[in-house]
């Protein structure tokens, strides 16, 4: 710039010297000028005590990462079915100050004496159950080591403060909602068959009434413990002892070993673009950010907006079908086996696999998996603050109550995530996913998942959005981020009708009213199996920040109970 005003204030300047100079100051000053903040900070959450807590963590002058582990631990409390202490997910950061962005992994891991045949009967055969209920279907918790680990590295206030609106509804109890009954009654047999989770979440065996305030003391007692003692609070004396001993009562194979060797990891997001838009997303042992971006990427070969509506579904739901099969085949955990991730979301490779695309024909996936029941499990929330720090979370005990399993005396209800391991290459897990080898068990090894908190900056604005739902969170990111691309709001993203398609089950499952009948027509005739759905599926969570306007967003997806306020 400064070569350039000296060349201009140089009256022997050429004159492109002066065009240069006005087209800085008329053009790209004033996107330099874009504001580093937004004005107001929002969030969304599938539950509006959750909402309420990181809102008053924000107005007592914590940032972004501070609200975010105030949300995680809250919903650890009021939404016992999504996700907990007993649990893990990825939390997405994005620090404005400096802008920068990783991926805080608290996946759970496998116990060190877990070995790929864990789920297995002496003829190879999976026993069905195994890896869903009781403590051998937990693997090693991770969320208290993340919040830990957000608080003390990213947050500002105490962690103290930060977990004590939980801490406060876990012993005062919160009020059972329809929602907190539906998923009880699913999971209700196994969480009877556990004296210590029926108490902690049944009345006398059975589901307590809506209104019913549920108080959850021991659990309170281990949240004081965390925010006292930090990691070791939960990792190592008293607690992780009667951790370990309520497990291996129960038949599990935890040891002392495994919670005080339990580490958070720090990784790089996955990264791509779409459209001009920047897409940042869930790395490795999740598989979400790679499917999603393969899908991207194969779209992008097509012009959407020119083509028939029905050819449009149709190239979605091929996209959808050719990014699931290499999830199958290549994706597992980094610190395990070699992954071709570059290639994977490479848009040379994504062409590859655009040109066996027919626009008039399904592709046939190749073998055939049975159906498995699918759930709304698993949490999200979307928070941004005041300064323009992001957080974009995705939580969970996998199915619903996890492994409805609570070591006793914990207060801590375990995750059934081992499920998400391919019990046996090939044999469909409680989503129908398959897996292959590398995503096979191991000692210590974190299982794929398909968890997708993702941040979208487009040409003016910043998203962050993400959504529970198994298998089905990456399509449904997908149609979230087709509708920003569409110029849609938060409001819209999260309403889209759904549609998935995973490769096998080679189904088209669709939620009522995402196809008019003559659409299923076309799709049929197109050689699309399609499977109507009963009930909506997933629970998204939007924020957007409009540079240009100023204006800030959010909406919370009115599939489920959650809130979304703008601050
Ligand atoms: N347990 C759900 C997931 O991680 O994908």
């Amino acid at each position: 710039m400064y070569s350039l005003l000296r060349s201009v204030l140089n009256r022997k300047a050429p004159a492109w010297g002066l065009f240069v100079l006005l087209l800085a100051l008329f053009w790209v000053l004033p996107l330099c000028a874009k504001p580093a903040a937004p004005p107001k900070a929002a969030i969304a959450t599938a539950h509006p005590l959750a909402t309420e807590a990181g809102h008053r963590i924000l107005q007592a002058g914590g940032n972004a990462f501070d609200a975010a582990v105030a949300v995680s631990a809250v919903l650890a409390v009021v939404e016992p079915y999504s996700s907990g202490i007993g649990g893990g997910g990825f939390w997405l950061l994005h620090r404005q100050a400096d802008d920068f962005q990783v991926m805080v992994d608290g996946r759970e891991r496998a116990p060190l004496a877990a070995d790929r045949n864990l789920y297995l009967d002496p003829q190879g055969q999976v026993i069905d159950g195994l890896s869903i209920n009781g403590p051998l279907a937990a693997g090693i918790p991770g969320e208290p080591a993340a919040l830990v680990h957000i608080s003390d590295k990213y947050g500002r206030l105490p962690l103290k403060q930060v977990l004590a609106e939980a801490i406060e509804i876990a012993r005062n109890g919160f009020p059972v909602d329809e929602h907190y009954r539906r998923m009880a009654q699913w999971r209700l047999k196994p969480l009877q068959s556990d004296p210590a989770a029926s108490a902690q979440f049944l009345v006398n065996g059975e589901i307590p009434e809506t209104g019913f305030l549920l108080r959850q003391p021991e659990l309170a007692e281990t949240l004081q413990r965390l925010a006292e003692e930090g990691h070791a609070g939960f990792y190592a004396g008293e607690l992780a002892e009667k951790l370990v001993a309520g497990v291996k009562a129960a038949g599990g194979i935890w040891s002392l070993e495994d919670l005080q060797s339990y580490r958070v990891l720090e990784r790089e997001p996955a990264r791509g673009s779409y459209r001009g838009m920047q897409i940042i997303s869930a790395a490795p042992p999740s598989s979400g950010g790679v499917v999603l971006l393969s899908m991207l990427n194969i779209l992008s070969q097509f012009d959407l907006e020119a083509v028939p509506d029905l050819t449009r579904r149709h190239l979605i739901i091929e996209a959808m079908r050719r990014a699931y099969r290499d999830r199958a085949s290549y994706l597992g955990d980094p610190d395990f086996v070699e992954m071709p991730i570059e290639r994977l979301i490479h848009p040379f490779y994504a062409a590859g696999l655009a040109r066996d695309i027919s626009l008039e024909w399904a592709t046939p996936s190749s073998s055939e998996a049975p159906e498995r029941r699918e759930g709304n499990d698993t949490t999200h929330f979307s928070i941004i603050d005041r300064e323009g720090n992001r957080v974009a979370a995705t939580l969970s005990v996998n199915y619903p109550f996890g492994a409805c399993f609570v070591p006793p005396g914990t207060g801590v209800l375990l995750n059934d995530e081992m499920d998400d391991f391919s019990a046996q290459p090939g044999v469909p897990n409680v989503y129908g996913l398959v897996g292959g080898e590398a995503n096979a068990i191991e000692p210590g090894k974190r299982m794929l998942s398909s968890m997708t908190p993702t941040f979208v900056e487009t040409r003016d604005g910043v998203a962050v959005l993400g959504t529970p739902g198994g298998s089905r969170i990456i399509t449904m990111l997908l149609h979230g981020i087709l509708s920003l691309e569409r110029g849609e709001g938060p409001e819209a993203w999260v309403s889209v009708p759904r549609f998935h398609h995973q490769y096998l089950p080679d189904l088209v499952q669709f939620e009522p009213g995402a196809f008019s009948e003559q659409q299923q027509a076309g799709l049929a005739t197109m050689g699309h199996q399609l499977k109507p759905l009963s009930s909506t599926f997933g629970n998204m969570q939007g924020v957007f920040w409009n540079r240009e306007s100023g204006e800030v967003s959010a909406a919370s997806d009115s599939r489920g109970i959650g809130s979304a306020v703008v601050q």
